[in-house]
């Protein structure tokens, strides 16, 4: 059975709670744990030191002790390795965060040494070491060095400082409220669940800076708060960032203008940084959302996003920092009677041409499709046409479009699909992974980014299996050659124990939901049959008529857009062999045919059933996958903790209503359209 243990009274700790562990369990363990001998300056592993205690304290039920040296037979070491190379050979360890752990035989002790070159590799060390131990790995073997596939690990939150969340959907902000920065222990251990799968960088407020946000960058109330805060991440190594308004020198600097070019401006952003870095040393950079529905931008002014990006870049680079520039960037006053714009088309249009001209410290953050989040779209164009550009893959771990953590939909196949997508930029073996790595391109600055699903719910992300699309998201930047299914078995385990049944009724339930939210909204690269604004639920025609640049122009005969050489020319965008993939209706990946193509009711697909047939079927299909996790979980009672197990079912059950509404909108939509029934005559409604 398990244990029900609630670490505090207001939240838990997700896949870091450490449950006490079962005694054999300790009883491998524990001799490991206590002691400690430190290679390095106090200050360099004092957090590590204090997760290794609480671990020790919490799982173990032992006092860890710090020792200057091994008397214990069994010991952990932990230290740089420049220092620990006196001792023994050591790996070659280059990039930030990397780490080796090791067993060694010390003067005749056994000893676990974590080594690393900086201190976010002990601390990534230590939770590795501390991740295994829980997972029942034996130190005794035990070698291991890992290297942070991406340079840049980041989460972007879209927290407003009034407490509310963008696109939020488990509670207010834990970082603002009533226009206050929030400094308090959740702050500490959100550090510690980020900095527990490698992430080194977060954003905490929207990248729609508006009101009092503006100010975050110039206030010393602000500054001296956020000082606080990135001391706290710091200690986890995890930078601190900011969203910054482009105009913000007509906000703040009173200026008439904010033209990038113009030498005023570009002195008091300059002045702006020194300030900043001032109170932050360590800060990290700005994201800036340019030109993009409605923010301002250097277009505002007759400049390019090159000039507008490169004089923020010109500020921070004194500091070390960086600038992390938005490609969302479309016509969002588009006439819907205009059949010549296709926002596909608008990220790769407006910065191919500027490839080569940004500054090195300047990134360019691209949402992995070309639209929006969709439930699925293809890999966006431009991550293969920016050879001379930095670039960060944003992905959206937040559920915006997929269910809004009210359905399940774990998104870890999905991203790995796109981060394995071969671009064919240099020919065979250009994946995506190995761009936003760098290595395609040669490129410093590169990574990953997802826009948080966090808020102050108890369990920080409201569906208490969304928790995985952020621990997926972590590992996947850390390492995008890992599988998918090591990582949600590695998450079962760390959040809901070892019971074979709980984990393969958990893991069946998540590698499938992405697929069956897919199925009963909006198949084929559909998309955006959702209502407008909130975006939750069915509306086939919620955007049809809207600005904003997502048609799909359904009539009695065909849907979508033809966005082939024909049509719109998007396919063009792509390297061959996909320019010609997707062009031809006939080769086109099904999964995607509506994205790419204009097609006709009466399709025939490669099942040998009509685009009509298959629309009903996969939307009965999907329904009754949700009816089998369901049921499945509730195969799950009295052997998960009961607070989770009951949280889950709420939201299972709510889940099947609105996937039956999906299905019943959708499927009513296109048998009013076309008037042909389902050949399996099962309900529509007509
Ligand atoms: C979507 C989302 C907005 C968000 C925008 C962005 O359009 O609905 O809330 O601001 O993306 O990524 O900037």
């Amino acid at each position: 059975m398990f244990e029900v243990r609630r670490m505090n009274n207001e939240y838990e700790l997700c896949w870091l709670e450490y449950r006490r562990l079962p005694d054999w369990e300790i009883a491998c363990h524990r001799e490991w744990f206590k002691s400690a001998v430190p290679f390095a300056q106090p200050w360099e592993v004092e957090t590590a030191l204090t997760e290794l205690k609480t671990f020790a304290r919490d799982a173990l039920g032992t006092k860890m002790l710090v020792e200057n040296t091994i008397q214990n037979q069994r010991t952990i070491i932990l230290g740089k390795i420049d220092k620990l190379s006196e001792l023994f050979d050591v790996p070659k360890l280059e990039r930030e965060g990397s780490f080796f752990l090791a067993h060694r035989k010390l003067s005749g002790k056994d000893t676990l040494v974590i080594g690393a070159i900086d201190t976010a590799g002990l601390v990534y060390g230590t939770f590795e070491v501390i991740k295994r131990a829980r997972l029942g790995e034996s130190f005794e073997k035990m070698n291991v060095v890992q290297t942070p596939a991406m340079p840049l690990r980041m989460i972007n939150h879209w927290d407003n400082l009034d407490g509310s969340v963008e696109r939020g959907y488990s509670g207010r902000s834990i970082f603002f409220e009533k226009d206050r920065v929030i400094l308090n222990r959740r702050t500490r251990d959100y550090a510690r669940l980020l900095a527990s799968v490698g992430i080194n960088g977060v954003v905490i407020n929207n990248v729609n800076v508006r009101g009092k946000a503006v100010q975050l960058i110039d206030d010393e109330k602000y500054l001296k708060a956020l000082s606080k805060l990135a001391e706290v991440f710091g200690n986890y190594g995890i930078k601190l960032y900011l969203s910054v308004n482009f105009a913000s020198p007509m906000y703040l600097g009173k200026f008439e203008t904010a033209d990038p070019l113009d030498d005023r401006i570009k002195k008091w952003w300059k002045d702006q940084a020194r300030k900043l870095y001032s109170f932050i040393p360590d800060f990290g950079g700005f994201l800036v959302k340019a030109d993009s529905e409605f923010n301002p931008g250097p277009h505002y002014f007759g400049r390019t996003h090159a000039d507008g990006a490169n004089m923020l870049a010109e500020a921070l680079e004194p500091f070390g920092g960086v600038v992390i520039w938005r490609t969302f960037v479309y016509n969002c006053l588009q006439d819907w009677r205009d059949y010549n714009t296709d926002r596909a088309k608008a990220a790769y249009e407006n910065f191919k041409p500027l490839d080569g001209q940004f500054r090195d410290n300047v990134i360019l953050q691209t949402k992995f499709g070309p639209m929006d989040f969709q439930v699925r779209e293809p890999v966006s164009p431009l991550f293969g046409a920016l050879e001379r550009t930095n670039q960060i893959l944003e992905l959206q771990i937040t559920q915006e479009y997929t269910g809004q953590q009210i359905h399940l939909c774990y998104l870890g196949p999905f991203w790995k699909e796109i981060l394995d997508f071969d671009t064919f930029a240099r020919g065979r073996g250009s994946f995506v992974k190995r761009i936003v790595d760098g290595t395609v391109f040669n490129r410093k600055y590169c990574g990953m980014a997802g826009v948080s699903n966090v808020g102050r719910d108890p369990n920080w992300t409201g569906h208490d299996l969304a928790q995985a699309n952020l621990y997926t998201f972590a590992r996947l930047a850390w390492n995008p050659d890992e599988l998918v299914e090591k990582i949600v078995d590695d998450w079962i385990t760390l959040t809901f124990g070892k019971d074979e049944e709980v984990k393969a009724t958990i893991k069946h339930m998540l590698m499938n939901s992405h697929r069956a939210y897919e199925k009963y909204t909006t198949p084929f690269g559909l998309g955006w049959m959702v209502n407008p604004n909130h975006h939750y639920g069915p509306n086939p025609e919620g955007y049809e008529y809207s600005k904003w640049g997502t048609y799909h122009r359904a009539n009695h005969e065909a849907i979508a857009v033809d966005r082939s050489s024909k049509g719109t020319g998007f396919t063009l965008q792509y390297h061959s062999p996909w320019r010609e993939i997707f062009d031809s209706i006939e080769t086109c990946p099904e999964d995607l045919l509506l994205f790419f193509h204009r097609v006709r009711y009466d399709h025939k697909l490669r099942s040998g059933k009509t685009l009509l047939q298959s629309m009903y079927d996969l939307h009965f299909e999907g329904v009754e996958q949700v009816e089998e996790f369901l049921k499945a979980w509730q195969r799950l009672e009295g052997k998960i903790d009961p607070v989770k197990y009951k949280r889950v079912l709420e939201r299972l059950t709510v889940q099947l209503e609105h996937a039956k509404e999906w299905r019943d909108v959708v499927n009513t939509y296109f048998y009013r359209k076309t008037g042909i029934s389902d050949e399996r005559g099962r309900k529509i409604y007509p």
